[in-house]
């Protein structure tokens, strides 16, 4: 039944891939009619218009010359756009794909001008390549093997002065995407020889229709048979039997077969596949073997016998740069034919530094530009390249976070109807400038909510009604001058439209109810320790002369950073033989490299969110050293052989010690457990003021704060839930990130993520270090522990907060400064919770009353009785409020 069904599901799969004729292929005749559709009948590719794809520029056509010499019909028509600096194709994508992109130009004098126009095309936010037209009768293209990091991606003409830029076709062909694969960014076109052929081959000689040239040397030799694609065995490069039928052999038969060529730039780098059939049907006592070298390198590859229509691809897994490259392939001393190679691609290395915007203000955006059809010069990215930002948008630009546009003005720009919806979801917005225009209608309530505005003008429009109060506050500047129709609260109850308002104004009011109910919650939670909160950010700003970051890397591990091979990750983790851990986002080996013990974290496929940010950020985390972050000392990006390489730690985590997993020798004292916390927080301070641009944990938690041999903690897995799901976390589009109970519940209500997000998870942990209990309690009563903490707090008795298990071997004053601590962390309101740095100061203090009364104790032999000594000692000022 079940194998029936799957059949059939195969047979529509195949039929439905034929009706589209080529599988994963986007093939658009730029400037050809609308609504046009054909089969070129030379290339059996199916072209369409781009009228869906694009608004602006002008069809051109070819001269008719030309269009004899041009027999392809994609090559005829041509798009022009003598209006505008930049003008944008925009064609959907699966984001995460690999693409082969590739655009061409014909000018075939289709102006009549008889110039050669010089312009730029953009991919997203990035300068992809300056096009020369170089001949007016030759087809030229430039080529991209790229991973979208959206799910559309945007082709820009730009006009930089010499000339009106034009476009002839575009395609787009779906690689698989575990090959061409790099350790970083994009491969662009250098070179691609069908070695040994007199003709260039496209698709359908080519699954992917790579574009084959021709490429051969006097003192080559041709070889060719005619060995049908089925008896072919390919690989997944698919190099197809017609270009893997020819090879080139060297003239003189002991010489070896030498491809070599010299960069322009000799820090370039480039990838370079080779594909290798045997083709000729050996003897018994004929044999073909071959070593390549690989500039001055022998032994790139050994004793190797190409196989008999099979085709072998060696390619170079690292990228090779220098003045001259060169590859030698060397018959061996055995082999009693000489060398061959059939087929070589080169590829240079296009890193495309800059983000694309981020999406939902690029979806605001756009529909903002189309709502008030703005006719301002709004193409391609909004934010970047920042040479081109959309004129009346400033962006915040941050490493390699996409832009946020920060600010919109539309100030006399003819707009007319209401104040458009979607400008609530530019939610980084500082400055809104929509004055002088017609815009009528009410102001919206959302403006209100826009947490980051500071200029709102909406002068000299016609909007009308009520001036929403929320709009009046000491943070924002408004302006509402010129407006006949507005007024303030009050004043206008007569004019206002009761009808539209009926049904908006209670839902407004309930769910402002539940939030002003919210907040009054948390304020009476707050008074109780309002005051003292107050001392506590006094004495800090007196510490705070004292450095804090201790920069040193004190890692045990020697070996260099770098980026491992699916091949030597099985090595490093014996075939993954012993697991130390799992998570939401997959499983952790301990491996080892040169005997130092490495724990080995492999992804799995479905976690990871996208795959160039993977590499971006994986490179960022590596360059973090701190004493209190675990090193991550490599990582792996296979395809989807995602594994990061760490510093082992022999401890385990956190959590693990203060559940009692861990065996009860290594139970920890009140004083290591502040240890731990100092660690912790310091990792944390380093992450936030030490690193530019700061990095957010995003997943603090008692399970991410590792333990070494010497019970010393390190913060782990910073960073990651950028591209990494998290636990429960199966919807792409859910901007939460993190673990349930560490969860910041402002960041749950705004989805803003701060540097006081994870200073809550931490007074989390914090509370758990203190009371030795979980998290979210089984039984309801005590709910989530910061609600215990909170309900057992005003009884004023230690014993009842503190971990049973010290059985009374602690110091109360500092157990109490380090609930004061813990609970300010956790406040519901993030400008409440203390920063880090002062979380850090006030920890060492805490600690420092724990080990005075170690001190005390081994004279006295008693606790209570010293904990009271130092407590009389104190200045009553810095007692802890909570008591
Ligand atoms: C073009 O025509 C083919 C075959 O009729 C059809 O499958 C395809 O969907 C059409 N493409 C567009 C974009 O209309
Ligand atoms: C342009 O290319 C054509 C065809 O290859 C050639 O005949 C012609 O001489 C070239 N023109 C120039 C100016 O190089
Ligand atoms: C053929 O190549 C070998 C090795 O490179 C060389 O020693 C020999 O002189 C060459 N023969 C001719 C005829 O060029
Ligand atoms: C192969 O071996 C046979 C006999 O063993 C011999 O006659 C023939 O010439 C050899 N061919 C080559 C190419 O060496
Ligand atoms: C080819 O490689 C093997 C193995 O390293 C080596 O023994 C042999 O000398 C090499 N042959 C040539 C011609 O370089
Ligand atoms: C908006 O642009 C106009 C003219 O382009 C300028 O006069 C005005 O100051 C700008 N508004 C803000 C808030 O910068
Ligand atoms: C207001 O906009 C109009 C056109 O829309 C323009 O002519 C005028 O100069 C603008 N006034 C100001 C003060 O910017
Ligand atoms: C804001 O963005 C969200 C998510 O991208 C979208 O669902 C929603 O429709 C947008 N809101 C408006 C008013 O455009
Ligand atoms: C301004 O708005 C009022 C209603 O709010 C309307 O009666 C009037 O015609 C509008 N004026 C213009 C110039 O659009
Ligand atoms: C804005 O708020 C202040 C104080 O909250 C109040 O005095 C003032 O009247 C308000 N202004 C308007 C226009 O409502």
């Amino acid at each position: 039944m079940g194998m029936s069904l799957t059949f059939v599901g195969a047979l529509v799969l195949v039929i439905l891939i034929q009706a589209k004729g080529q599988p994963g292929f986007i093939s658009i005749d730029c400037g050809a009619e609308p609504g046009v559709n054909y089969t070129e009948p030379s290339l059996h590719i199916n072209y369409v218009s781009d009228a869906n794809f694009i608004n602006t520029g002008v069809r051109g056509t070819i001269t008719s010359e030309e269009t004899s010499t041009h027999t392809q019909r994609q090559l005829w028509r041509l798009r022009s756009f003598p209006e505008g600096k930049r003008n944008c194709y925009k064609i959907s994508v699966t984001r995460g794909s690999k693409y082969l992109i590739r655009t061409s130009f014909l000018y075939g004098n289709y102006d009549g001008r008889n110039i050669s126009p010089q312009f730029d095309i953009l991919l997203g936010a990035n300068l992809w390549a300056t096009v020369t037209i170089k001949n007016a009768s030759i087809t030229q293209f430039n080529e991209i093997i790229h991973v979208p990091s959206l799910d559309f991606v945007q082709i820009c003409l730009v006009n930089t002065g010499n000339g009106t830029p034009f476009i002839t076709v575009i395609e787009l062909r779906t690689l698989k995407n575990d090959i061409y694969v790099t350790e970083s960014g994009s491969l662009e076109y250098y070179l691609r020889c069908d070695l040994g052929s007199n003709t260039a081959h496209r698709y359908s000689d080519d699954a992917y229709d790579r574009f084959w040239r021709t490429c051969d040397l006097e003192d080559w030799t041709q070889l060719s048979a005619s060995i049908s694609d089925d008896s072919f065995s390919e690989n997944d490069y698919k190099p197809g039997a017609t270009i893997m039928n020819t090879a080139v052999t060297p003239t003189n038969s002991s010489a070896p077969l030498v491809l070599r060529w010299e960069p322009e730039d000799p820090t370039e780098q480039f990838y370079v596949y080779m594909h290798f059939a045997e083709i000729q049907l050996l003897t018994t006592n004929q044999t073909r073997q071959f070593n390549i070298s690989q500039n001055a390198e022998s032994g790139w590859l050994q004793n190797y016998s190409p196989q008999y229509q099979s085709v072998l691809t060696i390619y170079t897994s690292s990228p090779i740069s220098g003045k001259e490259i060169k590859y030698s392939v060397v018959r061996t001393e055995t082999s009693s034919l000489p060398p061959i190679i059939n087929a070589i691609e080169i590829y240079t290395v296009k890193e495309f530094q800059q983000s694309d915007t981020f999406q939902t203000d690029v979806n605001a955006i756009t529909s903002i530009k189309s709502v008030y059809a703005v006719t301002r010069d709004w193409e391609g990215d909004p934010c970047a390249p920042l040479a081109y930002l959309w004129n009346g948008l400033s962006c915040s630009y941050h490493g390699i976070e996409s832009p946020r546009i920060t600010t919109l003005n539309l100030s006399s720009s003819g707009l007319q109807g209401k104040i458009d919806p979607s400008i609530s979801n530019l939610t980084m917005l500082e400055i809104l400038d929509l004055s002088n225009n017609s815009l009528n209608g009410e102001i919206p309530d959302f403006l209100s909510q826009l947490q980051h505005l500071k200029i709102l003008n909406m002068e000299k429009n016609n909007l009308s009604g009520l001036i929403p109060p929320a709009l009046n506050k000491s943070s924002l500047l408004l302006r509402v001058d010129q407006n006949p129709y507005l007024c303030e609260a009050d004043q206008c109850n007569m004019k206002k439209n009761k009808k539209s308002n009926s049904i908006v104004a209670p839902i407004v009011a309930s769910v402002g109810g539940v939030l002003i109910l919210l907040v009054v919650v948390a304020a009476i939670l707050w008074t109780a320790k309002r005051r003292k909160a107050k001392a506590l950010m006094l004495r800090k700003d007196q510490s705070a002369i004292s450095p804090q970051h201790t920069d040193q890397n004190d890692s045990s591990l020697q070996f260099q950073k770098k980026i491992y091979s699916y091949s030597d990750i099985i090595k490093i983790t014996n075939n993954f033989t012993r697991i130390v851990g799992k998570g939401g986002f997959g499983t952790v080996y301990l491996g080892y490299i040169q005997d130092t013990p490495v724990a080995v974290k492999m992804l799995s496929p479905s976690s990871v969110r996208g795959y160039q940010q993977f590499q971006a950020e994986v490179k960022l985390l590596m360059t973090v050293h701190h004493k209190n972050l675990t090193s991550l000392v490599g990582y792996c990006n296979e395809g989807t052989n995602k594994g990061l390489v760490y510093e082992y730690m022999e401890n385990g985590n956190l959590q693990e010690h203060l559940s009692g997993k861990q065996s009860k020798t290594s139970f920890l004292s009140w004083e290591k457990r502040l240890r731990i916390a100092v660690d912790a927080a310091s990792g944390l301070e380093y992450l936030q003021n030490g690193c530019k641009p700061p990095i957010f944990h995003r997943d603090v938690k008692s399970t991410n704060i590792l333990l070494n041999e010497h019970l010393h903690a390190k913060l782990s897995d910073f960073g990651l839930s950028k591209f990494i799901l998290t636990e429960g976390g199966t919807d792409v589009s859910t901007v939460i990130a993190g673990t349930l109970g560490y969860l910041d519940p402002e960041y749950y209500l705004t989805g803003r993520l701060t540097e006081k997000s994870d200073v809550y998870s931490f007074g989390v942990v914090l509370l758990e270090i203190i009371t030795g209990q979980p998290v979210i309690a089984k039984n309801e009563e005590k709910g989530h522990i910061s609600e215990w903490v909170r309900s057992v707090i005003g009884k004023g008795d230690i014993n009842a907060i503190v971990d049973s298990r010290l059985d009374g071997e602690f110091d109360s004053n500092s157990v109490w400064k380090a609930v004061e601590i813990a609970t300010a962390c956790v406040s519901p309101i993030s400008n409440r919770r203390p920063s880090i740095s002062v979380v850090v100061s006030e920890l060492k203090e805490s600690l420092s009353l724990a080990t005075e009364v170690v001190g005390t104790k081994d004279r006295s032999n008693g606790t209570s009785n010293s904990a009271k000594r130092v407590a009389m000692n104190l200045n009553t000022e810095s007692l802890p409020q909570a008591r």
